[in-house]
């Protein structure tokens, strides 16, 4: 079961004009939206869409206030496709829609869908650094920062939600081929399924039920630079920085998380650690120790001449 990772989420929401603009200004771009919402993608193809909360073409919504109401997954073939149909059609129902998804609800009640993805391969450089020693640098006169450069979400990379029961949140998952590369004790697991080595696609976090929904979803950027980047543009355009930038330990990953009209986190990520099956997952106590090797928060910018701006 070849399953990528997320190709798209859908949101029902009470200001469908916020969350467009938000996600616009976050950098997605709007594909054909009406007055009822729409589809906004980043480079690859995957995205989020923007329904109102009361749309009737929307999955059923959560009995707790998540806006959250679907999860597609992308996989890589109709084999995979037809894994898991087989396999989750042993103990619920499962159904293929006129639009080709495979949709189910999990064991925690989040809907999920399966299609072929609909991700496009992307042909971009990665960020690239100069360091003594290395023999892979940047190119001589490549500036490595620029006013110019786009910092663009380039592929949905992982959804993180809140479960009640964690144990049997993450059994479910390994029915159709996730497995854990690392764990955070008494809280959950960073989950990564068979079609991608990013360290995960899927993390889950115990809450007391009333909490049961979406923490945060993110679209990997191009490098730590184009993090910085894109959330100091996020910043001077007024949105609401909520944790970072820093640097995970568990996956690595660079991040920084921003409050949203849609009720959740929204993070951009970048370089986040691959892993094979011959990784062996760590297990960690949760904690401040833990989430972070280090983390920054923004200031305006300055330049020396006075004293630094006060927050
Ligand atoms: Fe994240």
């Amino acid at each position: 079961m070849k399953i990528i990772g997320p190709d798209y989420l859908v949101f029902g929401v009470d200001n469908v004009n916020a969350c467009v603009q938000y996600l616009t200004d976050y950098g997605l771009k709007p594909q054909g939206l009406d007055d009822t919402g729409g589809y906004l993608e980043a480079l690859d193809g995957t995205g989020i869409v923007i329904r109102h909360r009361d749309d009737p073409r929307l999955p059923k919504a959560m009995e707790t206030a998540s806006t959250l109401r679907e999860t597609v997954y992308g996989v890589a073939d109709e084999a995979s496709l037809q894994a898991i149909e087989a396999e989750l059609s042993k103990d619920r129902e499962v159904i293929r829609g006129e639009d080709g998804v495979l949709r189910v609800v999990d064991d925690m009640g989040f809907a999920l869908g399966f299609q072929i993805t609909c991700r496009r391969a992307l042909d971009l450089p990665g960020e690239l650094s100069n360091a003594p020693g290395a023999s892979v640098t940047r190119d001589v006169n490549a500036l490595g920062a620029s006013d110019e450069m786009p910092a663009l979400p380039r592929s949905l990379s992982h959804v993180v939600y809140f479960v009640p029961d964690h144990a049997k949140a993450e059994a479910f998952y390994t029915r159709i081929g996730f497995v854990c590369t690392d764990r955070f004790i008494e809280v959950g697991p960073f989950l990564r399924p068979a079609g991608t080595l990013d360290h995960h696609t899927l993390f889950m976090i115990q809450t007391p039920p009333f909490m049961k929904g979406i923490e945060h979803f993110t679209f990997h950027m191009g490098g730590p630079t184009e993090v910085m980047l894109a959330g100091t543009r996020f910043v001077e355009k007024g949105y609401e920085s909520f944790w970072g930038p820093g640097r995970h330990q568990l996956g690595s990953n660079w991040f920084w998380y921003f409050n949203s009209p849609m009720g959740c986190h929204v993070e951009y990520d970048a370089d986040m650690d691959l892993h094979d099956d011959t990784w062996t997952a760590r297990v960690a106590p949760a904690g401040a120790d833990n989430s972070q090797y280090f983390l920054f928060h923004y200031q305006e910018k300055w330049a020396p001449g006075g004293p630094p701006p006060k927050h």
